[in-house]
């Protein structure tokens, strides 16, 4: 009888641990959308494709993660970048603005496209639209082309972070296009 009692607890207790893990893998599930699947990318890593034409204009997924405040987002900017010069294989920042006080810490694994990579000829951009950070198509994308926008990083400290978008426009580092006059001086 103890047995018996014993084997019914274990199993409603291994049907609501279950439960629990399906919610928090529901909560914590990769975004998605219809336009793209992840796969590995000859720039680096995993990277975003078009798995179907997209026209230009097309938001073809919301750039999600942590809301945080300008201060922890200051704080993890130091972190992450510190981060990178120590492991290039690890991204340096994934902090969007959000609005004037906030920001988004995209670093989160449910954040698909924080897989998106960088290009100095990019078919995309980031355009915050009533507070909701979305990747945009700049052009026509067509089905099979990896997705990228450039990540406009600073110019400071560059050379930590190298180009390899292999287009006819690379400038050979990671930067904001704005930036590329001083490279040439
Ligand atoms: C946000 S992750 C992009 C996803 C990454 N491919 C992955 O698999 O995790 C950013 C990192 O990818 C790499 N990366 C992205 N675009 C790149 C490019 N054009 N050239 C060289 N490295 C790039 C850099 O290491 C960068 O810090
Ligand atoms: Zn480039």
């Amino acid at each position: 009888m103890a047995l018996k009692v014993a084997v019914g607890f274990y199993l409603i207790y291994t049907v609501i641990k279950l439960e629990h893990s399906i919610l928090l893998n529901m909560k914590l599930q990769r975004t998605t959308s219809p336009f793209i699947s992840v796969k590995s990318s000859l720039i680096h890593g995993r990277g975003v494709f078009a798995k179907k034409n997209v026209p230009k204009g097309t938001k073809i997924i919301e750039y999600v993660g942590k809301k945080i405040t300008k201060k922890q987002a200051e704080e993890l900017v130091t972190i992450s970048i510190n981060r990178h010069k120590k492991d290039k294989t690890v991204g340096a920042v994934y902090i969007f603005e959000l609005n004037k006080k906030y920001d988004i810490d995209g670093d989160v694994p449910y954040n698909t496209a924080r897989l998106i990579n960088h290009s100095c000829d990019p078919n995309c951009e980031v355009e915050n639209i009533r507070g909701k950070i979305w990747i945009i198509a700049l052009k026509d994308i067509a089905r099979g082309e990896e997705i990228f926008y450039n990540y406009g990083y600073d110019y400071e400290d560059f050379e930590d972070h190298p180009c390899r978008c292999k287009t006819n426009r690379c400038v050979g580092y990671i930067m904001a296009e704005e930036h590329w006059p001083k490279l040439k001086k």
